[in-house]
């Protein structure tokens, strides 16, 4: 990764394991260490995810909602937590924003089932869709970090402010962080707007966040096809 690519945002510093701030953000009926390497596939972390209490959100679930797409993906999209739609189907992304994804992904030849692994930073739904709080994220983060370790994607984009600061240590907003290419852990990572805010903004006009989001899906395509032909 040459030095331009990675930017300064701090993300580099950033460890798979979770900090200690982290860590004792995670309610304490929950503060069970799961460290990297626990799970030896995904079928196992998804089975362990299917019965988990970690935190409040398992309370008002109907399923819980761990991936979907190809497990040996080389792009990894990762969504805020599950809405009414996914949480019914248990599958990410597969309301009104998931159909925008598809659309989007499609743009640029990439399709959701083959190129794609798409999950979220909390896997049960946060009642009346509101932002999954910092002890739901930080109790559902290793199993986060799990599915990035498994999948071993090359790209990882974060969709949202909320998929962003799950992941990387970011200070500034999307808004100026977006589209830039990030390193973590040895991986491109990318933040780009949520299909959500793309749906309450529909301008396609130049520098408005539909626009931005086909600059930036296209650099992705690109960056694919680079690491794909080397
Ligand atoms: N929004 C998300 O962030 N994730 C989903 O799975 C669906 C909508």
């Amino acid at each position: 990764m040459s030095q331009e690519q990675i930017s300064l945002f701090g993300a580099a510093e950033v460890s798979s394991e979770l900090s200690p701030d982290e860590f004792e953000l995670i309610p304490t009926s929950a503060k069970i260490r799961i460290p990297p390497g626990t799970y030896d596939s995904l079928d196992q972390l998804t089975a362990h995810c299917k019965g988990c209490q970690r935190c409040g959100l398992a309370e008002g679930r109907t399923n819980v909602v761990v991936s979907r797409g190809s497990r040996t993906a080389p792009i990894m999209i990762i969504g805020e937590g599950p809405g009414q739609q996914e949480d019914e189907q248990g599958l990410p992304f597969v309301g009104k924003s998931g159909q925008l994804l598809e659309k989007i992904l499609a743009s640029v030849r990439l399709d959701s089932e083959k190129d794609v692994y798409i999950c979220n930073v909390v896997k049960c739904r946060p009642p009346g869709n509101r932002n999954p709080a910092a002890d739901e994220v930080a109790a559902c983060k290793p199993y986060l970090l799990e599915q990035i370790r498994l999948v071993d994607p090359k790209i990882i984009l974060l969709t949202g402010s909320t998929a962003m600061k799950g992941l990387l240590d970011v200070k500034e907003g999307i808004t100026k962080v977006r589209g830039q290419w990030m390193e973590w852990e040895g991986r491109y990572c990318m933040a780009i707007f949520h299909p959500a805010y793309l749906l309450r903004n529909p301008s396609r006009e130049a520098g408005k966040p539909k626009w931005l989001m086909w600059q930036d899906i296209q650099a992705v395509r690109k960056k694919l096809d680079e690491l794909t032909d080397s």
